[in-house]
């Protein structure tokens, strides 16, 4: 655990790294990088100006969840019934804040809305019609479901396909702030063909996401109901805080997701100095990343 000294503003040096979902088709990977990039830079932009990791990594989901080629926001895979529901979730890890929305329908960026959840001090996690009310309360506006279906996922959906019903998967960011603030956030379309109502990791703290400035931040992706299992993000952490090495806890995290979790997915991790690292079982997991060493933001997959 570093001293209140070790972790002295001056200290820190600002990282963002973002994912586009375990559940991304292999074969459309150079389909990912102009998103993962414009992504990894919108949230860039906001820490290379002194902004908080908070702003960086709601800025960046946001990015992802406008590009319909990824399971968020507009994009997302289809419900049973054709519908689109979406689950985020956001932290900030100084004083463990955080904010979860799920079931929603009629809101184009979620992780918003799950900020807007984390700034009411008052409650953690809104769901389905009551969160839509909450986002018309606080100036969020609505928009019409039909907007989030895209033709793809009509198609996708009408065919029933086997493969994966969306092109990108979940999608994610974690963030170091300057002030050595670390914040993660995730947002998802959930699984093709899901039960109306069906909630995923996505929506849960400790699951889909997780932040403590004094150790590091997570998001996840991959099956939710095995994520939830583990309580992924947290055990992820806990793994951190012990190995002190973010691909190694991340490596390790994915075993036990398998194992334990009997599921398959990846993450990606950031530890309160900066040290990003990241795992998945799955083919591919799209991973950008962008720190003051980089001239612009690289892509890993
Ligand atoms: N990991 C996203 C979901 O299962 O909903």
């Amino acid at each position: 655990m570093p001293s209140p000294a070790e972790r002295a503003p001056a200290t820190r040096v600002p990282t963002i790294i973002v994912h586009g979902g375990a559940g991304a088709d292999p074969s459309e990977s150079h389909e990912f990088r102009p998103g993962m990039r414009a992504a990894a830079l919108a949230g860039w932009r906001v820490l290379s100006a002194g902004g908080a990791a908070l702003d960086a990594v709601e800025s960046a989901v946001r990015v992802l969840e406008d590009d319909p080629r990824f399971n968020a926001g507009r994009g997302s895979v289809l419900t049973r019934d054709g519908t689109v529901e979406l689950d985020a979730s956001i932290m900030e890890g100084d004083r463990l804040q955080c904010g979860a929305v799920a079931a929603v329908t009629r809101v184009a960026n979620p992780v918003t809305l799950a900020r807007r959840v984390l700034e009411t001090r008052r409650h953690v996690l809104l769901v389905g019609d009551g969160a839509v009310a909450f986002a018309r309360s606080v100036g969020i506006p609505e928009c019409d479901p039909a907007s989030l279906v895209t033709d793809r996922q009509r198609q996708r959906h009408a065919e029933r396909a086997a493969r994966s019903a969306a092109l990108g998967g979940t999608v994610g960011a974690v963030a170091l702030d300057r002030n050595g603030t670390v914040a993660a956030a995730t947002s998802t379309g959930g699984t093709a063909g899901q039960l109306p109502g069906r909630v995923g990791d996505s929506a849960l703290i400790g699951c889909g996401t997780y932040a403590d400035s004094s150790i590091g931040g997570v998001s996840c992706t991959g099956d939710g109901e095995a994520i939830i299992r583990v309580v992924f993000g947290c055990r992820a952490l806990h793994y951190l805080k012990d190995a002190d090495d973010p691909d190694y806890a991340a490596k390790v995290a994915v075993d036990l997701l398998v194992e334990e979790g009997r599921g398959h997915g990846g993450l990606i991790v950031i530890d309160w100095r900066g040290r990003a690292g990241y795992a998945t079982s799955t083919p591919l997991m799209p991973v950008a990343i962008m720190s003051p060493t980089l001239a612009e933001p690289r892509t890993l997959f």
